[in-house]
This record gives C-alpha cells, sequence and structure tokens, in this order.
C-alpha cells in the first residue's frame, strides 16, 4: 500500500473532544456549531487536520463510542447540517476533517442490537456476535448473559453496553457453532453495512476516519490476518472511490496496521517505547503498569534509547507504507502536562512537532491544560475523566467554555486560578501556546521537518543526555537537540559535511561545527532547531555521505 494522499505531508493533526470542546448554546456541552466557530483559532494555531471523536446518536455510556445511529449526529452536537457546514468552513482555510469510526461495537440502544436480542429469528440475528445458550460464556471473549429474550450471550467489546457486530470468527471452533466463518451471511452483512457507512460520510465531504481499537473486528483472528484483510479490501475500495481520504488506526501495531492498508497509526497506552517517553511514572499512567522514569522528566534519569531502539525498528519496517505517529495526549490518557511546567513542556512539544510523521495534538494540551485528579466517572470515562475536561478558553468561572453556569458544565473546570488558558497564552509571546504555534509553523515551511524529511539520530545515548536528531530532505538539514534534565548537558559527536549554523529556534542551547564533528552544549530544560547549510561548493550531500551516518544506528 501507497503512503495516501500528499496532503497527510504537511499534516498536523488536532484532536477535538466535541463534549467539552466549545459550546455554542449555553447548555454546558461542547456541539459542532462551537467547532466551527473555532475555526478561526485553530487556523491561527496552524493545524490543518481536525479529528472529532464521536458525534453520533448514542447513549453515552461510553461518551458516545458507543453508537446508536451511525448516521445521524447526536441533538447535544447539532444537527447533519451542522456538521456540512462545519465541513464546509473548514474546506474553505484548507483544513481537514476525519470523524471517529467505530467499527468494533455499537450500543446497546442500536437499532440493530435491539433486533438482534429477540427470540425470533430476524435480519439482524446474525449481526452481532452470540452464543447459543444463555449458560455459555464466549471462550477468551467478554460475554454478557441474561440481558434478552433471545437465549444466549452476547459478545462485548469494551464495556459491557458495546456489543460486538459479527464480523466472523478466523478459525471458527467447530465445538461452538454459534461462532460463524467471516464468509458467513451475518458476518458478510456487517461488512457491507461499515462500507455504506464510510461512503455516507465520505460523500458528505469528510477527509478521513480514525478508526476505533480498528484491531477488534474478526473474533480469535490470531495476528489479526482476518481482520487485516477485511481493512485492506475496504483500503482497495477507498483508494478507488475517495483516493484522497485517509484512514488513521487505533491499533498500536503499525508494521501490522500499515500493511492493512491504514495511513496512519499511533502508539496506545501498551505501547512501552511511547510511554518510556512521556508516561513511565505512576501519575502519568493509566490501567497499564509504570515503567520507572520518562524520558522527558527534569530528573533526567529516562532513557531515549527504550524510546529510539523500537521506534527506528518500526520506522524500518514501515518504511513508505504509512506514517507512526505520536500524540500528546488523548481522551483516554493522563494528560502529557502532569507533573510538568511550562519550560518542560517547550521541550517535549519541541520533539513532537519536529518527528516524522502527522502530530497529533489533544484539545487543551497547546495550553498545557491540566490533568484533574480523583473526579467522578462520567459518561462511562471511569478514571479517564481528567483528561476531558472543558477547553479553557478564558477566566471566566466557567472558562468561557459556555455562557451556562458552571453547575451546568458537561466536567467541571479546573478551579486553579492560575489555570492555563488560550485568550492569556494568545498574547503572551513566551506562552507555551505561541511555542506550539511556532514550531506547527517552522514544520508547515519547512519539507524535511514534515511527514516524510528523514530521521537520523546524532547523539542519542542510553542514560547520557542530550537527545540530538537530524531531520533531512534533499540538501536541506535540520538538527534538533532536547535536554528534558534540569541539569545542563554538553555531547560532542560526529557531524559531516560541517557547514553553517543558523538557530531557527532555541532556548538554551548552542550547536557548534567544527570539521567533522558538532558539539552541542545545553542549559538544563532546553532545546535547539538548527539549520545546518552546507558549505558553498564543499562536501557531499549528507544523504548519500556515508561519514554523515556515524551516529546513526
Ligand atoms: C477507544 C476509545 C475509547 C473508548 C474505547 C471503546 O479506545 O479511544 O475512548 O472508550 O475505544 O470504544
Ligand atoms: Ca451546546
Amino acid at each position: 500500500m501507497l503512503k495516501g494522499p500528499r496532503w497527510l505531508r504537511d499534516a498536523v493533526l488536532y484532536q477535538v473532544y466535541p463534549q467539552s470542546f466549545k459550546d455554542s448554546n449555553g447548555d454546558g456541552i461542547g456541539d459542532l456549531p462551537g467547532i466551527t466557530a473555532s475555526l478561526d483559532y485553530l487556523e491561527w494555531l496552524g493545524v490543518n487536520v481536525i479529528w472529532i471523536s464521536p458525534c453520533f446518536v448514542s447513549p453515552f455510556q461510553d461518551a458516545g463510542y458507543d453508537i446508536a445511529d451511525h448516521y445521524k449526529v447526536a441533538s447535544r452536537y447539532g444537527t447533519n447540517a451542522d456538521l456540512q457546514r462545519l465541513i464546509r468552513a473548514a474546506h474553505s482555510r484548507d483544513m481537514r476533517v476525519c470523524l471517529d469510526l467505530v467499527p468494533g461495537h455499537t450500543s446497546i440502544e442500536h437499532p440493530w442490537f435491539k433486533a438482534s436480542c429477540r427470540h425470533k429469528r430476524n435480519q439482524y440475528s446474525d449481526r452481532y456476535v452470540w452464543t447459543d445458550s444463555g449458560w455459555k460464556q464466549a471462550p477468551n471473549l467478554d460475554s454478557i448473559r441474561g440481558y434478552s429474550e433471545r437465549n444466549g450471550a452476547y459478545i462485548a467489546n469494551f464495556l459491557y453496553c458495546q456489543p460486538a457486530p459479527n464480523y466472523g470468527f478466523a478459525k471458527p471452533d467447530p465445538k461452538h457453532p454459534w461462532q460463524q466463518p467471516v464468509s458467513a451471511p451475518g458476518p458478510m452483512a456487517t461488512r457491507q453495512e461499515l462500507r455504506r457507512l464510510m461512503d455516507f460520510w465520505l460523500k458528505r465531504g469528510i477527509d478521513g476516519f480514525r478508526v476505533d481499537m480498528a484491531s477488534s473486528l474478526v473474533k480469535n483472528d490470531p495476528d489479526a490476518r482476518q481482520t487485516s484483510r477485511l481493512w485492506r479490501e475496504i483500503r482497495a475500495w477507498l483508494d478507488t472511490q475517495h483516493p484522497e481520504a485517509v484512514l488513521i488506526s487505533e491499533w498500536g501495531d503499525p508494521v501490522r496496521s500499515l500493511s492493512a492498508g491504514f495511513h496512519i497509526d499511533y502508539p496506545l497506552l501498551g505501547n512501552r517505547y511511547y510511554m518510556s517517553l512521556l508516561r513511565a511514572e505512576p501519575r502519568r499512567v493509566l490501567v497499564v503498569p509504570p515503567l520507572g522514569h520518562s524520558f522527558f522528566d527534569r530528573c533526567g534519569r529516562g532513557n531515549i534509547r527504550e524510546f529510539l531502539d523500537e521506534y527506528l525498528r518500526l520506522l524500518r519496517a514501515t518504511r513508505g507504507r504509512g506514517h507512526i505517529s505520536l500524540p500528546s495526549s488523548n481522551h483516554d490518557m493522563v494528560r502529557v502536562s502532569c507533573d510538568r511546567n511550562v519550560a518542560d513542556l517547550k521541550v517535549i512539544y519541541t520533539m513532537l512537532l519536529t518527528m516524522p510523521g502527522v502530530p497529533f495534538i489533544y484539545q487543551g494540551d497547546e495550553i498545557g491544560m491540566r490533568h484533574l485528579r480523583n473526579l467522578p466517572s462520567k459518561e462511562g470515562s471511569l478514571d479517564r475523566t481528567g483528561c476531558r475536561t472543558p477547553m479553557q478558553w478564558d477566566r471566566s468561572r466557567n472558562a468561557g467554555f459556555s455562557s451556562a453556569p458552571a453547575r451546568k458544565l458537561y466536567l467541571p473546570c479546573d478551579p486553579n486560578a492560575n489555570r492555563p488558558t488560550v485568550a492569556d497564552q494568545m498574547s503572551d509571546p513566551h506562552s507555551l501556546l505561541q511555542h506550539i504555534r511556532n514550531l506547527i509553523a517552522l514544520r508547515r515551511r519547512v519539507p524535511a521537518l514534515q511527514a516524510d524529511g528523514e530521521f537520523r539520530p546524532l547523539y542519542a545515548r542510553a542514560n547520557a543526555l542530550p537527545f540530538v536528531y537530524a531531520r533531512i530532505l534533499g540538501k536541506d538539514r535540520f538538527v534538533v537537540a532536547l535536554n528534558p534534565s534540569a541539569a545542563p548537558a554538553a555531547a560532542v559527536f560526529p557531524f559531516s559535511p560541517g557547514g553553517t549554523v543558523e538557530t531557527v529556534m532555541a532556548s538554551g542551547a548552542q550547536l557548534d561545527l567544527k570539521t567533522g564533528r558538532a558539539k552541542i552544549a545545553m542549559k538544563g530544560v532546553s532545546y535547539g532547531v538548527f539549520a545546518v547549510t552546507r558549505p558553498a561548493g564543499g562536501g557531499k550531500s549528507a544523504d548519500s555521505s556515508a561519514a554523515a551516518r556515524p551516529a546513526c544506528s
């Protein structure tokens, strides 16, 4: 599979969590007209793709990831016409809109599921995975017994209220005749419906989908072979019918997902290489066990190799086939700001926005919104509530999130008087928001820093700082240096050919080139992005010169 549309090259994606982004009508819940009204802000920030978490009809038992009508916008967010207005408004600014696609489960309120619960057989009986007796659990899968007049247990894909549509079993167990092969009529009808649904929204102008739990469709599917086959089929159809559209998987295994046809994959909580970068300490993780020290921590005890060795392996294994994204956070994680200050975050974003792939920024991360602790579960959030609080637009009591009184807000705002706000940071040239805006502008100006530019570590040692890498495209060379630790750090490493250094964005970092080597000196918690122009008339291209590769692992 090819890498997909050209527009991905300079894409910077912004995730909108609609219920807590921007409220336009004062009911305390964000909505689509609110997103449309915020396009000025997003355009000012420089992001050019938005992914909107599910905005469809739902009983909101998993915050909308439990869909009850895939073809209709939830009334609390507006109407299908509002969504079309948003798409048109975004397109008129050269921005793209991706929706969330949730193929692995629906809501228990979905009419298809309700029909499949009936005792009497009907066209939906085989559209969900059911055992053939209410006494029987499904081996190795979560099953819910006693829910319906139908004598069987249904498979839940995530929470109990999210039954799994039937895509069949890769290896149906003959001892369990209720396990249908992928080619059975029920699973085939489910596939058809998936395509119909994608087509419906693509024809209404959307630019792609972020696909929820993309690997979860076919059951008992070792190595996700049948699930991958299904997605490859979808991708082949997409390439002929909607070639500009992209598929972003929530899979966490780019080697599989990109060869299954996805254009972009991103790591999950269980991906240790990603967690080791930003979320290794107990306070920074949910669900998974802590790993020790994050690379990005002032204590300076993290180890960049824990990230880099696996990341380089994945980059090599997927070269030319798609992109690996590194999200700042999302609606399922502890926010990246946890136990970090603005200076720390500036170093982090310097990396996230100068790496290959497509950067993902989660709403509110660009202003350093805090992760709130000890909030009750809301709409099935479990302990993910703290990263889902209302966007802090200004300093009013309700954070400008809505004109509703605070008690009506979807979730409480950060009560801290010094909370970061968009308004404050837009007018402060030293704010995190401005730093991120500058980085995005730089990335969008410089192809070497974009999705396809080469990535080459220059100084990346276990238990040593700083971390230095190059981004290269054609004759353009950029060097990025990061020191997350409170202590100063310095390094000398081979670098050839030399050239002239121009400091593009830096705080407390200096790069000097001598013949054949580079010297970087960094203060505590510092970053630098440098452009290196080749010496006039001399030196081979950095791409072709073997001498330019010595520190590359
Ligand atoms: C994904 C979503 C998460 C949701 C789950 C079930 O992981 O990101 O929010 O709860 O899938 O749909
Ligand atoms: Ca509203």
